[in-house]
C-alpha cells in the first residue's frame, strides 16, 4: 500500500514527481495519498452518482499547509477539489469523471484537498455568543462545543455527523431549522479562506456588524469550491431551547401541509421546523429501520412540526394544531418519542440510497405552489418513466422540496430535465440548498439566466483566473 510520495498511475492525469514531492514536504508524507484504496472514498460521492479518479488526496491541517497545496497544484495546473465530509448531494465534492482538460486539451490532475484536518475549535465567545473553527469541524462536533458552554447553534440536518461547516458554507446550507434562524450564509460572522493563487482573504474579528466593503464571507456561501477554499469560520450561536415538542399531522396533499405550515408559523412563536413526507416515502423509512407506524391508517401525507422554546410549548402547539384542519394528529414531548417522530422524516436520505442510486432534485417552490407542483411533478416523472419510483418530502416551511426518484439509469438524464424544467415553469428554482454542483450545471442559465451568469463568472475570474478551484462545478469547464 503507497501514501506518500509515490506516484501511481490514474487515468492518465497524474501529478509530477516534484509536485508529489512539494505536497509531502507542505502536508507531511502520510497525508499526501496516492493509493487508490487510500483514496477511493474520497473519490465517490455520497449518493454513488457522481465519481471520478483523483491523482491524489491532500489532508492540510492548517491555512499555511493549504495555501502550499493551491500553490503546488497551481503550478502543475492541477484541479483543486476542496471536499469536506463529502455529504454533498450534487457531485462537487469528488472528481469528474473526465478530467477537466487545459487550453491545449490536456487532461488536468485533479487533486482532492480535503479540510477533514481542519479542526480547531476555539473557546465559545460567551460575550458575542460566536465561535471561531475550522472549516473541516463536523456539524455534530460543533454542536456539541457550543453546548457544553450553553449555546447551540441554528442550522442542523440529518448528516451532522459528517458534514463540515466549511462544507456547509461552500452549499449555503440549509436543514430543518431555517424557518427558524435562516440557512447557513445567515450564521456567518467572519471566514478566513485561501484563493486559487494560494493567498488568504481573513476577516474574523467577529464584529456583529461590519460593513467596511464587499462581503466576502457571504460571497463564499454557495460558492461550491470555486472561488476559495474555506478554512475557518466565525458562526453566529442561538440560546439553548431545552423543552421540545413534536407534533405529526397527518394531511391531504402537500398544499395542506404548505398552507398549515404558514398558518402555524404565524400563530406559534415557537416554530423551528415544517417538514413533509409522503406515505410512500414512510414506508420505505419503516421497512429499511424498523419501527412503527404512527396512525393506525395510511394518509396521503404527513407534516412534521418542531416547536423549541425554554418553556415547555406544548399546550401552545396542541392548541395551534387544534385550529389546522387535518386528518388526524400526534404529539410527543418526550425525548424517545420526538425522535420516533423525528426518524421517520430524517431517515428518508438513507432508506432512498439503500433502495439504488437515486436522482436526488432538491427544488425550491414558491410556497403558494406547493400542492400544485407536488401533483405536478409525479405526473411529469410518469411521463419519463412509468416505472419510476417516486418520493417528495422536503421543508415545506420553506418551499424546499426534495424529489427522489429512483429506477432511471444514474447517467440518464431526462428525469432530472423534466422536474428541473417544471420547478422554473412554476417560478422556482432549480436548487434551494444542495447547490448545483455538476449535476446541474446545464441548469444554472435556464434558471437564472444569460446576465446573472455572466457575473458569476466575471466573479469567478477575479478571484481564480486560472480556474484552479473545482473546475466543472456551476459552470461548463
Ligand atoms: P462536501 O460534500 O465535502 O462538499 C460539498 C461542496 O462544498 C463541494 O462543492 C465542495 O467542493 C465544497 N467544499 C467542501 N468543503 C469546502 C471548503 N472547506 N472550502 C471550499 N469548498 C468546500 N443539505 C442541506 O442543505 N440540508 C439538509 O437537510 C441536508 N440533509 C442531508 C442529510 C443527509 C443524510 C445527507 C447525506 C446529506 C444532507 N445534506 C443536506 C447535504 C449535505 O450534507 C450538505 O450539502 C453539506 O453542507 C455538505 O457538507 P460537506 O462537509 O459534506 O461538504
Ligand atoms: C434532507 O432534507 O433530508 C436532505 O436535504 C437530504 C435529502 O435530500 O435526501
Ligand atoms: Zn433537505
Amino acid at each position: 500500500m503507497h501514501h506518500g510520495c509515490v506516484s501511481q498511475q490514474t487515468d492518465g492525469a497524474h501529478l509530477p514527481e516534484q509536485t508529489l514531492a512539494a505536497l509531502c514536504a507542505a502536508v507531511g508524507p502520510s497525508h499526501v495519498l496516492t493509493d487508490p484504496d487510500l483514496r477511493s472514498t474520497y473519490e465517490t460521492d455520497w449518493s454513488r452518482r457522481f465519481h471520478g479518479i483523483a491523482a491524489a488526496v491532500v489532508r492540510p491541517a492548517s491555512v499555511e499547509e493549504v495555501g502550499a497545496v493551491v500553490e503546488a497544484c497551481g503550478k502543475v495546473g492541477a484541479a483543486v477539489v476542496p471536499q469536506g465530509g463529502n455529504t454533498g448531494l450534487v457531485g462537487g465534492s469528488v472528481p469528474r469523471a473526465a478530467a477537466p482538460r487545459d487550453d491545449r486539451g490536456s487532461p488536468r490532475p485533479p487533486v482532492v484537498l480535503s479540510a477533514l484536518r481542519l479542526r480547531d475549535l476555539e473557546a465559545v465567545d460567551e460575550v458575542a455568543g460566536e465561535v471561531t473553527v475550522g472549516a473541516g469541524v463536523t456539524l455534530g462536533t460543533l454542536q456539541e462545543h457550543v453546548q457544553r458552554a450553553g449555546w447551540d447553534f441554528g442550522v442542523d440536518m440529518g448528516s451532522r455527523d459528517s458534514a463540515t461547516v466549511g462544507g456547509m458554507v461552500a452549499t449555503n446550507a440549509g436543514g430543518v431549522n431555517v424557518v427558524r434562524y435562516g440557512v447557513m450564509r445567515q450564521q456567518i460572522v467572519g471566514s478566513e479562506a485561501v484563493l486559487g493563487d494560494g493567498s488568504v482573504i481573513r476577516r474574523l474579528p467577529g464584529l456583529v456588524k461590519d460593513n467596511t466593503g464587499y462581503a466576502l464571507g457571504s460571497l463564499m456561501a454557495g460558492s461550491e469550491g470555486t472561488l476559495a477554499v474555506i478554512t475557518r469560520l466565525r458562526l453566529r450561536l442561538v440560546p439553548q431551547l431545552p423543552r421540545r415538542t413534536v407534533a405529526l399531522l397527518a394531511v391531504d396533499d402537500a398544499g395542506h401541509a404548505a398552507a398549515f405550515a404558514a398558518q402555524l408559523r404565524r400563530s406559534l412563536a415557537t416554530l423551528t421546523a415544517a417538514e413533509l413526507f409522503d406515505d410512500d416515502g414512510m414506508r420505505l423509512v419503516l421497512e429499511h429501520a424498523g419501527g412503527q407506524r404512527p396512525f393506525r391508517d395510511a394518509h396521503p401525507r404527513y407534516l412534521l412540526i418542531e416547536c423549541a422554546a425554554a418553556s415547555d410549548p406544548t399546550d401552545e402547539l396542541v392548541d395551534a394544531i387544534a385550529a389546522v384542519a387535518s386528518r388526524d394528529a400526534v404529539v410527543a414531548s418526550d425525548e424517545e418519542g420526538r425522535d420516533r417522530l423525528w426518524k421517520l422524516r430524517e431517515g428518508h436520505t438513507e432508506a432512498v440510497n439503500a433502495a439504488g442510486v437515486p436522482h436526488k432534485l432538491d427544488v425550491a417552490v414558491p410556497i403558494g405552489r406547493i400542492g400544485q407542483f407536488d401533483m405536478e411533478v409525479r405526473e411529469a416523472i410518469r411521463g419519463v418513466d412509468p416505472e419510476a419510483r417516486t418520493f417528495v418530502y422536503g421543508h415545506v416551511g420553506d418551499g424546499n422540496l426534495h424529489v427522489n426518484v429512483l429506477g432511471p439509469d444514474p447517467d440518464d438524464e431526462s428525469v432530472d430535465d423534466a422536474v428541473l424544467a417544471l420547478a422554473i415553469q412554476m417560478g422556482g428554482a432549480v436548487s434551494a440548498e444542495h447547490g448545483i454542483g455538476v449535476a446541474k450545471v446545464r441548469w444554472l442559465v435556464p434558471d437564472r439566466g444569460e446576465p446573472d451568469v455572466a457575473a458569476m463568472r466575471a466573479i469567478k475570474r477575479a478571484l481564480d483566473p486560472d480556474d484552479r478551484l473545482n473546475p466543472g462545478v456551476l459552470f461548463r469547464g
